[in-house]
């Protein structure tokens, strides 16, 4: 693989979105040439899976159903595009991955990890983002402005107590691993927010 495989995740109403965006805008300024990708989505498969899994309220889907459909999401977006890209020397930047599997289906649902990692791993055929960009923040501040933004989805529905489990894992997790998972803070503007994005990436790339 020649590419870089940068990934956004983080807590609801982080702004990963809006800082991946920017992300692709920079590094298309400093002559890369960068894809954004989100999950679940992105392939035909994936959007589809989207709508049942986000935009589908009277639907039950119960923990490992949900889980399931996130994997294959992740499975057939990481087959169809981002593997392609990489081998082709681009910079793939994926709106959540893996780690939001473990976050959670794992810390909010409670599915075994143990479980959780073979099926990522399986999903992924073992493909690991190089740089994690894990974007913290407090739970409350961040429901609020989700809901702000655009109303609740499904997953956002959830209980105040699932989404503070979400975050205890994400930060569990860059922990476990922080030589990948870069931590930042959402204190300041979305200009200061970004500015500490792209310092972790260039300090990344060279
Ligand atoms: P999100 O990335 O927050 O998109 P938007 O900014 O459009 O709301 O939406 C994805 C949702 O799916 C989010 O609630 C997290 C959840 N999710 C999981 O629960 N497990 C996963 O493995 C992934 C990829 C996402």
């Amino acid at each position: 693989m020649k590419g870089i495989f940068i990934t956004f995740e983080g807590p609801e109403g982080s702004g990963k979105s809006t800082h991946a965006l920017r992300l692709i805008r920079h590094l298309k300024a400093k002559g890369y040439d960068p894809l954004l990708v989100r999950e679940p989505g992105t392939t035909r498969l994936g959007e589809m899976i989207r709508k049942i899994l986000l935009k589908s309220a009277s639907v039950k889907i119960g923990p490992f159903g949900e889980m399931m459909l996130f994997e294959a999401a992740r499975c057939q977006l990481t087959d169809e595009i981002i593997r392609p890209a990489l081998k082709s020397g681009k910079v793939v930047i994926s709106d959540r991955y893996y780690d939001a599997t473990t976050a959670y289906q794992g810390g909010g649902s409670g599915v075994k990890i143990s479980f959780i990692n073979k099926l990522n791993l399986e999903a992924t055929r073992g493909l690991k983002p190089d740089l994690t960009l894990l974007l913290d923040i407090d739970t409350n501040t961040g429901l609020r402005r989700a809901k702000g933004v655009k109303g609740f989805d499904r997953m956002e529905e959830k209980s105040r107590s699932y989404h503070r489990r979400v975050r205890r894992a994400y930060l569990d997790l860059a922990k476990r691993e922080p030589k990948r998972i870069k931590v930042i803070k959402v204190r300041g503007t979305i200009n200061e927010t970004q500015g500490l994005v792209r310092r972790a990436v260039e300090e990344f790339i060279k």
